[in-house]
Order: structure tokens, then C-alpha cells, then sequence
């Protein structure tokens, strides 16, 4: 057989396997369409986002319930509780992982090279603990303080400077999700109260929300922010260290908020990690909650848990277009 031949019967090949798999994908997609179909999941359907492979939902049912719950209260009811590293920061692009909002800092040009170092090994010892699925959130706890105290104190002996800031992110490699400024301009249009509650750097973050023009009156950020002294160099950190695993003692120490915002009773929590399910722990009324977690990492591993813990897991994707369909279809 001579070379197009042999090409010709390799496509019909692959065409007919395309046309094998093409059937099996549609019969059950047919079928899975049909189960939904019997199971009242109208809304959902109705939103093109849910078709796409990152979506995993335990209880499809359920998710519409809240969503319809969401829509009947409206903007005046809507609450936005958010988590800030890997949730409106994307976790990789092109295979390459950005960095936290720490990260901008230890990347930076006014980190020495040694303190970079013994940043990078921190990170290398806490981060796998962080993020191990054989531990609880209790065991994990005295390592986040651990890493976080020693993170923070090796910041300090760099004496940063307040005023570098802003230039820092500008060179910073942190890349926001797909969406951000639809999902905050909208949420600001409508005056719907969002709170960004990050275990990472407050100072970076809303910089990095400012320089990216989303930062909006309805914004409160709660986060660790750093302490300078009167010359703007840094000296320390500012209130209760909040690190990933005691968000809900952070959520309680803003009741005052939560309160204000009581008839605020429908939320919706977007977090990427198992601590961040506390994080609404402080509001005092709550009617529909629901809660959107990205799996960024080690999916396998998760993906079980991570559904019988939130709502709607989005696995790998480093979009807003699911919470952004949501709030179209909510406000
Ligand atoms: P967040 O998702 O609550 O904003 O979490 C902050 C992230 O910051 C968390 O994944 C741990 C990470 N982190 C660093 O990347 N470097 C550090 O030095 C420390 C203390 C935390
Ligand atoms: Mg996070």
C-alpha cells in the first residue's frame, strides 16, 4: 500500500472510532439529560456553563432548589462571602502555577535571594500539609500557624517598604479568573455586599483588586494586614493572624458586619479549600447558602470530598462562567 493509501485508511479508521466514541458520548449524554429531566433541574439546564466537564454537582436537585431559592430573593438579599488565593486568583496558566498573594512578595526584587529560599522551603514543608487529604482541618491547624508565624517573621526582617507596593504587583505574575470584571461589576451594579476573606496578604490584595479597577464600595476585605512604622517600613502584621484553617474564629470576630448585613440571608460562598467552608460561620441568618469550591489540585484525590462539601465543585477551571451565570440569572 502505497504512503496516501495508507493514509486514507488511517483516517477512515479514525473516523469510525470518532463516530464509536461520538455515539457513546451522545447516548450518554442523551441519558444523563433524560435522568435531569425526570429530576426537575430546569434553571440549570437552562445555563450552558453546567455542560462543561469541570462541573461536578452531588445533588443537581439540590443546587437548583438553592438557585431558585437565590433568584426569588433577588439582589436585595444577596450576599457574596469569597475566599481570595486560587478563587478569584487563577491556579495556573498553561500548566505553569501563579502565584498567592504571598508569593507576589517572595518573587519580588526586594526579597534577598537567601530569605527567597527559606520562603520557597516553607512553602515545600507546609504547603503538602496544607492540602493532604489523610489529615483533619485540627491537625493541619498547628502547622498553619507554624508556617504562617515563620513566613511572616522572615517578611518582617526584610524591612519592606509600603510605598514598593504598588510596584510589585504591577511586576507580580498573579493572574485573576476569566470573569473578574463581569462577576465584580456586576455584583457592584447591584449593590450586592461582598466580602473577601483571604488567609493571604491584605495589602497585595487590594492592590492587586485596585490596579485590576474591581475594587468597589460594596467590598470589605478581611485579610492579614501588614504593620508599618512611620517611615512605611514594615514592622509586623496587624490583628489575629487568620491563616487557612481558622477562617470560621476570623468569621466570628465580624459579627458586627454579619449583623448589619442581616437581611442579607442568601449567599453565595465561593472558596478552593476545605476552610473556607467556615467562612460565612459569622452570618446570623441564613436562608440559602450556596457554595461554589474550585479543586485546583491533587482532584483525585479530593474530588469525593469536595463534592459532599460543596454545592458545585468546578475542577481545573480557572473561570468565573459558572458563579458568573448564576448572578445573571440571581440580579
Ligand atoms: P487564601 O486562599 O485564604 O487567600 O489562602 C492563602 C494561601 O496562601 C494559602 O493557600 C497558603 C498560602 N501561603 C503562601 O503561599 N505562602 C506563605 O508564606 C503562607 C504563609 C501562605
Ligand atoms: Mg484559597
Amino acid at each position: 500500500m502505497d504512503r496516501t493509501a495508507m493514509v486514507k485508511v488511517g483516517a477512515a479508521a479514525s473516523a469510525s472510532v470518532c463516530v464509536v466514541f461520538g455515539g457513546v458520548a451522545l447516548a450518554q449524554y442523551i441519558v444523563a439529560k433524560k435522568k435531569r429531566a425526570g429530576k426537575k433541574t430546569k434553571i440549570i439546564e437552562m445555563m450552558p456553563q453546567f455542560e462543561k466537564p469541570t462541573v461536578h454537582m452531588r445533588d443537581p436537585e439540590r443546587v437548583e432548589q438553592i438557585i431558585c431559592g437565590l433568584i426569588k430573593g433577588g439582589a436585595s438579599k444577596l450576599q457574596v462571602i469569597t475566599d481570595f488565593d486560587m478563587t478569584i486568583s487563577k491556579f495556573a496558566v498553561n500548566g505553569k502555577r501563579c502565584p498567592t498573594l504571598h508569593n507576589v512578595i517572595d518573587n519580588c526584587k526586594l526579597v534577598t535571594e537567601e530569605c527567597r529560599q527559606k520562603l520557597l522551603q516553607l512553602k515545600h514543608k507546609y504547603y503538602p500539609i496544607e492540602i493532604d487529604p489523610h489529615l483533619s482541618m485540627e491537625e493541619k491547624y498547628p502547622f498553619m500557624v507554624e508556617w504562617y508565624f515563620k513566613s511572616h517573621s522572615l517578611l518582617v526582617e526584610q524591612r519592606l517598604e509600603k510605598h514598593k507596593l504598588p510596584e510589585v504587583v504591577r511586576e507580580s505574575d498573579l493572574v485573576l479568573r476569566d470573569g473578574y470584571e463581569q462577576f465584580f461589576d456586576r455584583l457592584h451594579q447591584h449593590n450586592v455586599p461582598v466580602f473577601i476573606f483571604s488567609a493571604g496578604l491584605g495589602d497585595v490584595l487590594e492592590e492587586v483588586i485596585s490596579q485590576a479597577r474591581v475594587y468597589h464600595p460594596n467590598m470589605k476585605v478581611v485579610s492579614n494586614f501588614m504593620d508599618f512604622d512611620d517611615k512605611g517600613v514594615l514592622k509586623g502584621f496587624k490583628g489575629e493572624l487568620i491563616h487557612v484553617y481558622n477562617k470560621h474564629e476570623g468569621a466570628l470576630r465580624n459579627t458586627d458586619y454579619f449583623k448589619q448585613l442581616r437581611d442579607y440571608s442568601n449567599i453565595i460562598l465561593l472558596g478552593d479549600s476545605l476552610g473556607d467552608l467556615t467562612m460565612a460561620d459569622g452570618a446570623p441568618n441564613v436562608e440559602n447558602m450556596l457554595k461554589v469550591g474550585f479543586l485546583n489540585d491533587k482532584v483525585e484525590e479530593h474530588l469525593d470530598k469536595y463534592m459532599d462539601s460543596y454545592d458545585i465543585v468546578l475542577v481545573k477551571d480557572e473561570t468565573l462562567e459558572v458563579p458568573n451565570a448564576i448572578l445573571q440569572k440571581v440580579l
